[in-house]
């Protein structure tokens, strides 16, 4: 949530700053506004909408102004609404700022700076933090700020600009992201790794309740205790290209077609003659000998990908695995001990409620792994072992390559605890392997399905309300159908267990209501065929999805996508394919900018 940056050096920062947002416009996009030093004082632009909005609006106004120091941020408001006033950055005094994060207490501080005569002139938390250490500021910046942080509760990564330091950027951060670079053109910082790309592949993290201080020629971090720390540099392979949308409409798109080798890059690694093998990862098989339960939380599409893995550990371990919903699990006093192990699952490895559960599962003496895909987020450092995926960066809000790589990382970690228990042979744990193995290529397959897929889309343009129904596996992924399709086609969808529908749900189906069927499972098939026929014969519009081996009776449906030839216990990696382009296609005959939907971010920062 919200995308801030910062950058001091020799290049033309208002370019370094619009361009730096433009790639961070995915973190938040309802406004966008930069502040940046023009000799000895800080001209502001702000701008609602997006940030093309905000690139106009300083072609128009500041084209003149040469700077090479400045701070940019694009927001998804929280408190305060969408307005060009609410927008970063934030002024008041001496202080300019941008923050991501929610200050708690900003109403009790608010009365408190009233009470000494000073009024915020917009609605958000955000000024009210610029007062604070405007409040506190005698001269000295790191004191200011540290008096300042120290009145805050909350979230927050802000870059501060005091106006009697020009050419320097401080910053500091507790819960909210922030990494950094120091190049031969400067030096910079941004919320995400995407914006510091063009700039080099090394960075750092960095640490908590710590202070940043940017010049042109170096970086300085000071603890509270004002004692210097060397940050731990890390690197990425990804390059500027994996971060464009390249040729692609969307990069959604594009993120659907790079599953084939996101999938390869995590699986590859880890399969060792033929066996998974975590020991790039550290991760000791003792693990797997102390535990008795398993617990596996996240939000959203991690937590649906959770859900697929919960089925693949419990049939091959028989250890009991519960996934709870993030924002759930940390208030719902949750029994923990040693013998369990929390597995938390984040793409962007900064959620906060996903956080805020890792941490109360650490606090209560669980063991904890995470699955996570950005290299040295919160979530990654904080867990006892890490399992990354190897996805590259996403961009697009809607997660796909994401969420095929976590159901990767959650079978690999199936096979290799049910193996390492000795619950499964050396010859059947190979067979899991080939069989995960070959998900890529069919996954390389079902990328060409989409001329089938998109007659659904386009069907689907004047549709209010849908239904998924699924057993089993197919429930479980149908639940991330569902969210895919409603959070960028604004359809309203709800999953039900197909044979729960009778008990209730059933009602809403009438004539012409589209139902999307999964009946991949073998199992629960003939199970399936009569829950479709029920709705079937209630008018519904039935869009059905099997397994190759199916005979499907054309009465049965109106639509059938038919996965090629894969083991049940694989087939969430082929429909999620088909799903993900239902939901694709939905979008764009709705003419939504499928990259962009309304009122969400990509990385939920805030509880
Ligand atoms: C996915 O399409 C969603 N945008 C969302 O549910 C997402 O998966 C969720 O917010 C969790 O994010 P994370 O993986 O970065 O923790």
């Amino acid at each position: 949530m919200c995308g801030i940056i910062g950058y001091t050096g020799i290049l033309d920062a208002k370019k370094v700053l619009t361009e730096g947002l433009q790639e961070l416009e995915y973190r938040g996009y309802d406004s966008a506004g930069i502040a940046y030093f023009m000799d000895n004082t800080i001209k502001t632009i702000k701008q609602e909408g997006k940030v093309s909005c905000l690139c106009e609006s300083v072609k128009e106004t500041a084209a003149e102004d040469v700077t090479t120091c400045g701070i940019g941020h694009t927001r998804w408001a929280t408190h305060g609404g969408v307005s060009t006033t609410n927008s970063h950055p934030h002024t008041f005094g001496k202080v300019t700022l941008i923050h991501n994060g929610i200050i708690e207490n900003y109403k009790s501080l608010e009365e408190e700076l009233q009470q000494k005569g000073m009024e915020p002139v917009s609605q958000t938390d955000s000024e009210i933090a610029a007062m604070v250490i405007n409040d506190c500021y005698e001269g000295n910046p790191v004191k200011a700020i540290k008096a300042a942080v120290a009145k805050l509760e909350g979230a927050y990564a802000f870059c501060i600009m005091f106006e009697d330091f020009p050419g320097v950027i401080y910053a500091i951060r507790a819960g909210s992201p922030l990494v950094a670079t120091h190049t031969e053109k400067g030096t910079i910082i941004a919320s995400d790794m995407v914006a510091l790309l063009k700039y080099s592949k090394n960075y750092f993290v960095l640490p908590e309740h710590h202070i940043a201080r940017l010049t042109v020629d170096d970086i300085t971090i000071t603890n509270m205790e004002h004692q210097v720390v060397e940050p731990k540099m890390l690197h990425v392979n990804w390059d500027v290209a994996s971060a464009r949308k390249g040729g692609y409409d969307y990069f959604m798109l594009k993120e659907i077609h790079e599953q084939p080798e996101a999938l390869k890059n995590t699986i590859g690694p880890r399969m060792v003659n033929d066996l998974p093998d975590f020991s790039e990862d550290h991760i000791p098989d003792s693990l797997f000998t102390d535990i008795n339960r398993v617990i596996i939380t996240a939000c959203g599409t991690a937590m649906h990908a959770g859900l697929v893995g919960k089925n693949m550990i419990e049939s091959l371990t028989r250890i009991p695995v519960t996934v709870d919903i993030a924002s759930e699990f940390r208030y719902q006093n949750p029994i923990l001990d040693k013998h369990t192990l929390i597995i938390t699952i984040s793409q962007s490895g900064e959620t906060a409620d996903t956080l805020a559960a890792l941490r109360l599962a650490k606090e209560n003496g669980s063991k904890t792994l995470s699955i996570v895909n950005v290299k040295g987020s919160s979530i990654a450092r904080e867990s006892d072992y890490v399992l990354y995926t190897h996805a590259g960066p996403e961009i697009a809000v809607a997660s796909t390559k994401a969420y095929t790589v976590q159901l990767a990382a959650m079978y690999l970690f199936a096979f290799r605890f049910a193996y390492a228990k000795g619950l499964l042979s050396e010859e059947d744990t190979k067979k899991y392997m080939r069989k995960l193995e070959n998900t890529i290529q069919t996954v390389e397959e079902l990328l060409s399905y989409d001329e089938e897929v998109k007659p659904i889309g386009k069907k689907l343009k004047k549709t209010k309300d849908l239904f998924f129904i699924g057993r089993g596996l197919d429930y479980a992924l149908a639940s991330e159908g569902s969210i895919k399709l409603k959070e960028i086609s604004y359809i309203h969808s709800e999953v039900y267990a197909a044979g729960e529908l009778k008990h209730g749900t059933i009602s809403l189906i009438t004539d012409n209501v589209p139902v999307i069927a999964l009946a991949t499972q073998a199992n629960v098939y003939a199970k399936m065929i009569s829950n479709i026929r029920e709705v079937r014969s209630r008018g519904a519009k039935v869009i059905l999805i099997t397994n190759a081996d199916a005979h499907v009776d054309a009465s049965l449906c109106d639509y059938h996508i038919m996965l090629p030839e894969m083991d049940d216990a694989f087939t969430p990696f082929g429909a999620a394919i088909i799903l993900q382009y239902i939901a694709y296609y939905a979008a764009v005959s709705r003419g939504l900018n499928v990259d962009q939907p309304r009122n969400l971010a990509k990385s939920v920062t805030v509880e």
